[in-house]
C-alpha cells in the first residue's frame, strides 16, 4: 500500500485518496454485495471523485471524474491494462478472445476482426436486423405478457447467430442461448467472488454450459473450413482475417472470438433495448414522438442510409444507454504507479470507471435522473467528452459499438410503430453483475400503440 506521501513513476507526490474502511481480507465487499449500486453511489458522494472502494482483496480505486477516465482509456492508456481481477474471470468462457487478451496478440486479433464491423458489412447486418425484428412483431399478440429481456435476448442473438453463420441454426440457437444462460450464472451475486475450481452448482453449471459452446462453436468452425465456403457473413470475414504479416488465426483463435462476438454482443444489446422500451413504456409523450418520426417508414424496417434521418430515434437509444449503461464500469489496473488529482493509484491495484456515476452526474448533466431524449438533438459543448462513454474508450472502445446502436434503432423503429410495451412495474431494479441486469423480469403487456 501507498504511504501518503509517495511519487509515482513521473515523480508526482501523491497521497492514499479517502474512502470507506473495509475489514480485513474483504475490505468493503460485504457492503457492496448488499447494495452494489448504493454503495459505488454513496462511495462518490462522499469522498468525491478519486475514491479508494477496496472491494474483495485486492485493494481498488473508483474514478469519475470525465478527464479520469480520458487520462486512463485514451490519452495515458500505455499506463494501464485489462485488469486481471475481470480477465481472470472472464478467461474460462471467452479462452483469449479479444475481451480478454493482451499486449501483441490483443492488436494482431483486433487489426484482424476490424474489417467485419465496417460500414458496408454494417449495412448487410442492418438487413439482418429489420427482418429478425420484423419477425418478432409477427409473433408477438395483442394482450400478451411477455418478458422483455428475454424476447430482446432471442431477437439479438438471432441477429448475431445469422450475422456470424449467414443462416438460421434452427434448434441450434436455442442450445447456444440455453449454453450461455448457464454459463452466465456464475457471474452473479456471490457466485462470482468464488474461486472457478470450488465444486460449487453455479461452477459446475458453468462447466456444462461453456462445454455445450464448445461444442457447437467448434463443429460450426469446422464445417466452413470443410466446405472452404468463402460467404458474405462474420464467420467467413474471421477465417480469411489476415494481421499486417498476413497471417490467418487459428482454429482456436477463431473460436475464442466467435464465443467473444456471441457473448459480447447480444446480452448488452438486449439489455439496452430492454431499458430503452421501459422507459418509453414510462414516458408517453417520448413514446409518441418518436412513433410521429417512425410514420416516414411506412411500417418497413430502416435501412442503414435511413438511420440518419431518425434522429429522435437516435435519441432515444443514446439517452437510454446513459441512463442505464449495460456496462455499469470499466475496470484497468495501472502497470506504474499513477497520480490523480494529489491521489496515487499503485501500479497494481484495480481501477474502476462507473459509467453508471459518471452519465449521472448532475455537473454535466442537466436533470440527470430524468430520460429527456431531446437532450441529444441539441449538443451541449460544455461537457467533457468522457462524461459519457457506454462503449468505453480508447484503443480498446467496444468493436460492436456501430453493430450495436444500429441494432438497437432498427429494432425500436421496426418494433414501435406495431407495438407498445406497457410495463407491468413502473420501477427497475437493477444489479450490476458482469452487465447491469434486472434482478427481477422485465413484464410487458404488448398493445396496439
Ligand atoms: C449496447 C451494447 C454494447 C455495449 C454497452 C458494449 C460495451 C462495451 C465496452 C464498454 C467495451 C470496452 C471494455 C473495456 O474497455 O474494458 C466493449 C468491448 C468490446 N465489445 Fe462491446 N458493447 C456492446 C455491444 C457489442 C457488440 C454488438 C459486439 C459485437 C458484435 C461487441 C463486441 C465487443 C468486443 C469484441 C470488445 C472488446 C474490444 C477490445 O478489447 O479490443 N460489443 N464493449
Amino acid at each position: 500500500m501507498a504511504s501518503d506521501a509517495t511519487p509515482d513513476a513521473r515523480g508526482e507526490i501523491g497521497r492514499r485518496a479517502p474512502g470507506p474502511d473495509g475489514l480485513p481480507a474483504v475490505g468493503n465487499l460485504h457492503r457492496y454485495l448488499r447494495d452494489p449500486l448504493g454503495f459505488v453511489e454513496r462511495c462518490a458522494e462522499e469522498y468525491g471523485d478519486v475514491v479508494a472502494t477496496n472491494v474483495g482483496t485486492a485493494d481498488s480505486h473508483m474514478l469519475v471524474h470525465p478527464e479520469h477516465v480520458e487520462r486512463v482509456l485514451v490519452t495515458e492508456d500505455h499506463r494501464f491494462r485489462k485488469a486481471e481481477l475481470g480477465q481472470g474471470r472472464l478467461e474460462p468462457l471467452f479462452g483469449n478472445g479479444l475481451v480478454v487478451s493482451d499486449g501483441e496478440y490483443w492488436r494482431r486479433q483486433r487489426t484482424r476482426m476490424q474489417p467485419a464491423f465496417r460500414p458496408d458489412r454494417i449495412a448487410t447486418y442492418a438487413e439482418i436486423m429489420g427482418e429478425r425484428a420484423a419477425a418478432t412483431a409477427e409473433e408477438w399478440e395483442r394482450g400478451e405478457t411477455i418478458d422483455v429481456t428475454e424476447e430482446m435476448r432471442r431477437l439479438t442473438l438471432s441477429v448475431l447467430v445469422r450475422s456470424l453463420f449467414g443462416t438460421d441454426l434452427g434448434a441450434l440457437e436455442a442450445e447456444i442461448r440455453e449454453a450461455f444462460t448457464m454459463a452466465m450464472g456464475r457471474f452473479e451475486g456471490a457466485n462470482m467472488w468464488l474461486p472457478g475450481w470450488l465444486p460449487t452448482p453455479a461452477n459446475r453449471r458453468f462447466e456444462r454450459g461453456r462445454e455445450r459452446l464448445d461444442e457447437i462453436v467448434s463443429a460450426l468452425i469446422e464445417s466452413r473450413r470443410e466446405t472452404a465456403a468463402d460467404r458474405d457473413d462474420l464467420l467467413s470475414t474471421l477465417l480469411v482475417a489476415e494481421d499486417e504479416r498476413g497471417e490467418g488465426m487459428s482454429d482456436e483463435g477463431v473460436r475464442d472470438e466467435v464465443v467473444t462476438l456471441l457473448a459480447a454482443g447480444h446480452d448488452t444489446t438486449a439489455l439496452a433495448l430492454t431499458y430503452a422500451w421501459h422507459l418509453l413504456g414510462t414516458n408517453p409523450d417520448a413514446a409518441a414522438r418518436l412513433r410521429e418520426e417512425l410514420d416516414a417508414l411506412d411500417g418497413e424496417p430502416p435501412t442503414l442510409a435511413d438511420l440518419s434521418d431518425l434522429e429522435y430515434t437516435g435519441a432515444v437509444v443514446s439517452e437510454a444507454l446513459r441512463l442505464y449503461p449495460p456496462t455499469h464500469a470499466t475496470a484497468r489496473e495501472p502497470t506504474e504507479d499513477v497520480t490523480f488529482d494529489g491521489y496515487v493509484v499503485p501500479a497494481g491495484e484495480p481501477v474502476f470507471l462507473p459509467q453508471w456515476i459518471v452519465h449521472r452526474d448532475g455537473r454535466w448533466w442537466d436533470d440527470p435522473e430524468s430520460f429527456r431524449p431531446e437532450r441529444w438533438l441539441d449538443d451541449d459543448p460544455d461537457r467533457p467528452e468522457y462524461a459519457y462513454f457506454p462503449f468505453g474508450g480508447g484503443p480498446r472502445h467496444c468493436l460492436g459499438h456501430r453493430f450495436a446502436t444500429v441494432e438497437a434503432q432498427v429494432v425500436l423503429a421496426t418494433l414501435a410503430p406495431r407495438w407498445d410495451l406497457e410495463p407491468l412495474a413502473s420501477e427497475l431494479s437493477l444489479r450490476p453483475v458482469i452487465t447491469l441486469r434486472p434482478t427481477e423480469p422485465v413484464e410487458a403487456i404488448v398493445c396496439e400503440p
